[in-house]
């Protein structure tokens, strides 16, 4: 087990952005709930401790606070807006409301040398950084010198070096904090004392020892999609356990241009994965027929894939293991204060219906990475680059980039519309700066001329967006001159479209697919 720091959650929405800086310096990070964290402590034996943003107010009754022990174990803290906030309290200090408030871009002025700021912000420094907080420390506790001010807060950045407690009423962790990532690699290493021991090479070697240790001699299953994620969830497997696994790739047909063909030559060619492949587009299409209701096709394509997929799985007979790409933001316990359920907007499908009905033990070897970190495992595993760069795809497909009902010739004609745009986007270098780049098929029809003779086609839309981890997103400015020579291809090239758009919704208000 490597050295962790103990990020404790008090409800920020940028908690993950934490763990992540801190894995970044080459140092473990684990978030857990305000409210589960004293047994964490027992449990994680942490080297370090965060203390995370959070929408409370520490004067609130019942206001959420870190267990006293964080305080007294001896161990380095880091209090962040709130967790510094509830820092000063705890330890006699005052928390008060109603002064003025700081959002956004502030700027401070470091008082004092400080060890959290050893090498890049020397005493007399003026940086920019990100506030997000509407209460001001007015006392603190004793032991604490302050060694920033922003213009609303005398106590900006606050220091006990003789327990190594600090606090930063800013966020380190965001990317408008520009030295924010410096401070957070200053306290691991430099106060914490940690190394960088939590690269993807030791984690592939203790994850190995941890399967086998796991699995024995039993028989695991993968479901395959041709993403990243159960991609390398697969090949980290098939190095633990070689043929003792076996994928399992349903194809629904509703992939892109060529697509199935590469995911079996990836898993077949070099990597010798055995892999079943199941061509189960037809039994899609007729499930599909008719479907309109973007909510009914994700809920047949789920349910058909559940029902070929155990098919399969049953075939093989005695597996024990079923094994998933889950990844840690899908792990990690948030906690909510705002209660009451959230609004479904897009109900994704995944394999997770199918343990409960098939009664497999679960293999997650991914469940403690990030997007980034499995990136960089596949690197590691030898994943072929252009494979580990590609762009997110969903799991319905195209099914959700056709409005209205699917149709075998309806696909055809998408299929061959997305690769032209993904060509041209690839051609003009732009591949890796977009987030997601596709075309879809509308139901609408449109009058146009062709040669001498009326046309009345389909219109087919583009979409491409920028975007860091698809909560929102804006779209690409595209230089109109590929824009156009992706319509006019298209056009010329495609039948059955006559007209191209561009889609220049951002999200929010919009979703990334139309469906
Ligand atoms: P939206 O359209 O909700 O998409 O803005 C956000 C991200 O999620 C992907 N997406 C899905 N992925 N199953 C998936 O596995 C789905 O049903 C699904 N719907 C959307 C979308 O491609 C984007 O990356």
């Amino acid at each position: 087990m490597p050295d962790t720091v103990l990020i404790i959650d008090f409800g920020s929405q940028v908690t993950q952005l934490i763990a992540r800086r801190v894995r970044e310096h080459g140092v473990h990070a684990e978030i857990v709930p305000y409210n589960k964290s004293e047994e964490a402590l027992e449990r994680l034996k942490p080297r370090a401790i965060i203390l995370s943003g959070g929408p409370s107010s520490v004067y609130w009754d019942e206001a959420p606070a870190a267990p006293v022990a964080v305080y007294t174990c001896g161990l380095p803290v880091l209090g962040i807006c709130y967790g510094n906030q509830t820092m000063v309290a705890q330890l006699g200090g005052r928390v008060e409301g109603g002064h003025a408030a700081e959002f956004g871009r502030a700027e401070i002025e470091v008082i004092d040398d400080c060890p959290l700021f050893e090498g890049f912000w020397p005493k007399g420094t003026r940086d920019h950084v990100w506030m997000s907080h509407g209460d001001k420390i007015t006392s603190l506790p004793e032991g604490f010198r302050a060694v920033a001010v922003s213009n609303n807060a005398p106590y900006a950045v606050i220091a006990n070096d003789a327990k190594r407690h600090y606090g930063v009423l800013f966020h380190p962790e965001v990317v408008h904090s520009p030295r924010g990532a410096a401070l957070l690699g200053a306290f691991v290493h430099k106060i914490a004392g940690l190394d960088r021991d939590w690269t993807m090479q030791h984690f592939r070697t203790a994850e190995i020892a941890r399967i086998r240790a796991r699995v024995g001699r039993s028989k695991v299953i993968c479901g395959v999609s041709g993403g990243v994620d159960s991609t390398v969830a697969a090949k980290l497997i098939h190095e633990a356990i070689g043929d003792q696994l076996t994928c399992i790739f349903v194809d629904n047909g509703l992939l892109r241009n060529g697509e199935a063909r590469e995911v079996v030559d990836l898993f077949r060619g070099a990597s010798n994965i055995p892999l079943i492949h199941v061509d189960a587009s037809e039994r899609f299409l007729i499930a599909l027929d008719g479907v309109i209701d973007p909510e009914a096709k994700r809920k047949t394509i789920g349910r058909v894939f559940i029902d070929v997929f155990e098919a399969e799985a049953r075939k093989l007979g005695d597996a024990e293991f079923l094994a998933q790409g889950t990844l840690y933001p899908d792990v990690i316990e948030s906690v909510s204060f705002t209660g009451g359920p959230s609004v479904t907007i897009k109900s994704h499908h995944n394999v997770g219906g199918l343990p409960a009905a098939m009664q497999l033990k679960l293999l997650e070897p991914l469940r403690e990475l990030f997007k980034d970190e499995v990136r960089a495992l596949g690197r590691e595993l030898g994943l072929p680059a252009h494979f580990i760069g590609r762009q997110p795809f969903p799991g319905p497909g195209l099914a959700i980039r056709i409005p209205g009902a699917i149709t075998a010739d309806k696909l055809d004609t998408l299929r061959k519309a997305d690769a032209i745009f993904l060509d041209e986007i690839r051609q003009a270098g732009l591949y890796d700066t977009i987030w997601q780049s596709f075309a879809v098929l509308l139901p609408v029809r449109t009058v146009g001329v062709m040669g001498d003779g009326r046309t009345y086609d389909h219109v087919c839309a583009l979409r491409a967006v920028t975007s860091t981890d698809g909560m929102t997103a804006d779209y690409f400015p595209f230089d109109h001159a590929i824009l156009g020579r992706t319509a006019t291809r298209i056009i010329n090239e495609v039948k059955g479209i006559n007209r191209v758009v561009y889609d220049i919704t951002s999200k929010p208000p919009g979703t990334i697919e139309w469906e």
